[in-house]
């Protein structure tokens, strides 16, 4: 299988020595994602998925040809060397020199190790802005999902008018050094090796 795409990016978020990186999806990771993704406690807001293990490493093979032509990443989150969740980023625009992502599929299954929700956020935007060339996120929330409403708005997300049942939100580069100082305990020690 490719790695093209995802070998394409460079950014210390990726470094697989670190306590805390991420890891581009690959078909042998079907099971562990359609675990999350068939959890009743766990996917009360995210789009249903075929309950199939050879349906989920189709959908894979098809995400592998998206990244290697650079239009969306599907990370593991990986955490002491195991799969601890998942992230993705998709729906690339660029309109009025705005380069715009958005992202989602963020779960991670409960015992959560403490910092990792708070950590995998600021790698999103670190490999975004620094590595990707975007410089806005664009993404929805649920509006049943109260507590990731409330941590969007904790890191300085703009929350913009709801729409269909969800809640719009825009995350720009200029909030980040509040954010990585909000969270500097926290990416120091899951950043370390
Ligand atoms: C999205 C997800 C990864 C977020 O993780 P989470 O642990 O539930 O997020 P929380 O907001 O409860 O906690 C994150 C951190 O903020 C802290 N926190 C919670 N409320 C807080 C507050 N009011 N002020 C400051 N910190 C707060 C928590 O203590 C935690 O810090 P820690 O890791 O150091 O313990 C997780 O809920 C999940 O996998 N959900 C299922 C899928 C989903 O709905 N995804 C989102 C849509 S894509």
């Amino acid at each position: 299988m490719s790695d093209k795409g995802s070998s394409l990016v460079e950014n210390s978020a990726l470094d697989q020595r670190r306590r805390t990186h991420f890891k581009p999806v690959r078909p042998d990771d079907a099971e562990f994602i359609l675990s999350l993704r068939t959890d009743p406690q766990l996917n009360s807001f995210l789009s249903p998925v075929d309950d199939s293990v050879e349906a989920q490493r189709r959908w894979i093979e098809s995400y592998v040809a998206r990244e290697d032509r650079g239009e969306e990443y599907y990370y593991l989150i990986m955490h002491e060397g195991r799969r601890a969740g998942t992230v993705r980023l998709y729906d690339f625009q660029f309109e009025n020199g705005i380069r715009s992502f958005s992202w989602g599929s963020w779960i991670i299954p409960a015992p959560r190790p403490k910092g990792l929700a708070n950590v995998s956020l600021c790698l999103v935007y670190k490999i975004s802005f620094s590595s990707l060339g975007f410089n806005r996120s664009h993404f929805k929330v649920d509006l049943r999902n109260l507590k990731v409403i409330e941590l969007h708005l904790r890191t300085g997300a703009e929350r913009l008018a709801d729409s269909d049942g969800d809640a719009n939100f825009y995350f720009w580069p200029k909030e980040m050094k509040s954010l990585w100082a909000r969270h500097k305990e926290a990416l120091v020690e899951h950043e370390q090796y």
